[in-house]
């Protein structure tokens, strides 16, 4: 396969200074809706960069499931679990960068942070609002990344996990939420003639510093 000679022409917006806000967290928050409103499928998809002691990047989708902004900070949750090779990574290096990639909208963010565990009374909060079957799939994927047999034996677990919880299935110890703290936002609106628009927000001195970068 050969993409060499495809090209597309973005052209349908443009990010210009005097019409961004001094913080980043109100242009994220008309970037998703702008993509809920253009039937974006799960707009809240990111891929999720970390980097353990291996020195060797990784890289997955998982799914926002909030982002909050508390004063001058800008919090963005994900769940997962723990002993995952994303979870590894984390406890050795807990940093980590999400991108957004939203192609309907000729759009990217990049958000990068510090990542820590999320109290654990709101994972417990999250894992009880999840459908019973994504709880059982939880407690079968143990440990997420790691090698199985076969379907079958996963089949086999979550009956026998159904058997032992019932209606009620707690949170597994190895499964929660990590919340990164984000300290630089960057904001990509494609342009024509591959001049596209870059602004990215840093943290300095705990105050959000905006700036524009070469495309
Ligand atoms: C659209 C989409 C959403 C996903 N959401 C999550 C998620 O929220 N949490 C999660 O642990 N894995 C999610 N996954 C699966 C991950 O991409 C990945 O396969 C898994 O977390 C194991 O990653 P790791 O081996 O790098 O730790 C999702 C995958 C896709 C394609």
């Amino acid at each position: 396969m050969d993409f060499s000679a495809s090209r597309q022409s973005y052209e349908k917006d443009e990010l210009i200074e005097q019409n961004t806000p001094n913080t980043p967290y109100p242009l994220f928050d008309q970037w998703i809706k702008d993509a809920l409103a253009e039937k974006v499928k799960e707009p809240y998809a990111m891929s999720v960069a970390t980097c353990g002691a291996d020195n060797r990047p990784s890289v997955r989708t998982v799914l926002m499931r909030e982002v909050v902004e508390r004063g001058d900070e800008v919090f963005l949750v994900f769940y997962t679990n723990y002993d995952s090779d994303k979870g590894q990574d984390l406890a050795q290096n807990p940093h980590a960068e999400c991108l957004f990639f939203w192609a309907d909208m000729e759009r990217q963010v990049r958000i990068s942070g510090a990542v820590q565990k999320l109290d654990e009374e709101l994972s417990d909060t999250y894992f009880a609002s999840r459908p019973i079957d994504s709880q059982l799939a939880a407690w079968v994927s143990r440990p997420q990344s790691g090698v199985v047999d076969s379907r079958e034996v996963m089949e086999g677990d979550f009956v026998n996990y159904q058997t032992q919880f019932g209606t009620h299935v707690p949170r597994p110890e190895f499964w929660g939420g990590y919340l990164l703290i984000a300290d630089k936002i960057e904001f990509w609106q494609g342009r024509a003639n591959r001049m596209h628009d870059r602004i990215v927000y840093k943290k300095e001195n705990e105050k959000w510093v905006r700036e524009r970068i070469l495309p």
